[in-house]
């Protein structure tokens, strides 16, 4: 048996607020073997970002309170911070919901993507650096010119395609993905995510997507896990729990999704135009 690349176990977190503490995740346990691909669906506020901040190290103004994290076998809690950089984009990387606006404006597309490397000491020459940054971009089907440009320069479509390639630049063995599509529209959307996928399997990386629609996640994703209000209500495989869902939430995220048998309802007249008349009459 190999060694799951991302195992959390009983996971709580916990944010200081005015009000007192909020506890944001509660008791959350999964794991992911290698190149696995799992979504991670629930309403707003569920607790979905603040999950994997906490396998970044990156939670702002919260903390863990309890539970164990492991990547690819080792304790996260016995990594230091100075290690924890390190291990970003080269083991974990995440593709930050919003991506797109953390881009820096002044510094342009192949510039940042350099930085990656620099920061994580891979040295390169100009020739070697130039050729890696044509690659990363042809790779997520981007034309390599993009490396001059700037980023207000890019669509959002293609900023978020930046944002997959840096996210891949040092093969790491888990990308994190919050919400990488939900500003495109729906064409763009799905391309972007096959891009994820395409780039995943290359890798053979393990990837945790994070979403709310739940067609587009059964496309992408082999195992769902559910959130409501910081628990993980329901884990399972996509099949099985669009066939079975156990929780009523979950009920409620399958069944808000047309079917063609809705849709043919609704053409047929089970909602019929309102007369202008019925308006006058409060109906
Ligand atoms: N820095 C913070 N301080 C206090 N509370 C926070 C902080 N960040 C998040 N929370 C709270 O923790 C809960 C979980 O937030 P989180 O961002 O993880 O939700 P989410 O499932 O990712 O939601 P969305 O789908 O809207 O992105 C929310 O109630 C949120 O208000
Ligand atoms: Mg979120």
């Amino acid at each position: 048996m190999s060694v799951p690349v991302v195992e959390v176990d009983q996971l709580v977190i916990d944010y200081g607020t005015r009000g007192g503490v909020f506890r944001a995740v509660d008791d959350v346990s999964f794991s992911l073997n290698p190149g696995e691909r799992f979504g991670l669906v629930g309403e707003s506020g569920s607790g979905k970002s603040t999950t994997i901040l906490a396998l970044m190290r990156m939670l702002r103004g919260g903390r863990v309170s309890s539970g164990r994290m492991r990547l690819n076998g080792r304790d996260l809690a016995e990594v230091s911070d100075a290690e924890y950089r390190s291990l970003r984009f080269a083991e974990i990387s995440l593709v930050p919901q919003g991506a797109m606006s953390s881009l820096n404006p002044v510094l342009r597309i192949g510039e940042q993507m350099g930085d990656i490397f620099d920061d994580h000491g891979v040295r390169h020459t100009r020739g070697q650096r130039a050729t890696i940054i044509r690659e990363l971009l042809t790779q997520v089907g981007l034309p390599p010119e993009v490396r001059h440009r700037y980023p207000h320069e890019l669509s959002g479509g293609m900023k978020q395609r930046v944002c997959i390639a840096m996210g891949i630049a040092l093969r790491p063995s888990l990308i994190l993905a919050d919400e990488p599509t939900s500003a495109l529209d729906v064409i763009v959307q799905k391309q972007v995510l096959a891009t994820l996928g395409r780039v995943q399997q290359d890798l053979g990386a393990a990837v945790i997507l994070i979403g709310h629609d739940m067609a587009l996640m059964a496309h992408f994703v082999t195992r769902l896990g559910v959130m409501y209000k910081g628990k993980l209500v329901e884990t399972g495989s996509v099949r099985d729990i669009f066939a079975n869902p156990q929780h009523d939430y979950t009920r409620m995220l399958i069944n808000s999704l047309p079917s063609f048998d809705r849709l043919k309802s609704f053409r047929s007249g089970a909602a019929r135009p309102v007369r202008p008349a019925a308006f006058q009459e409060g109906v």
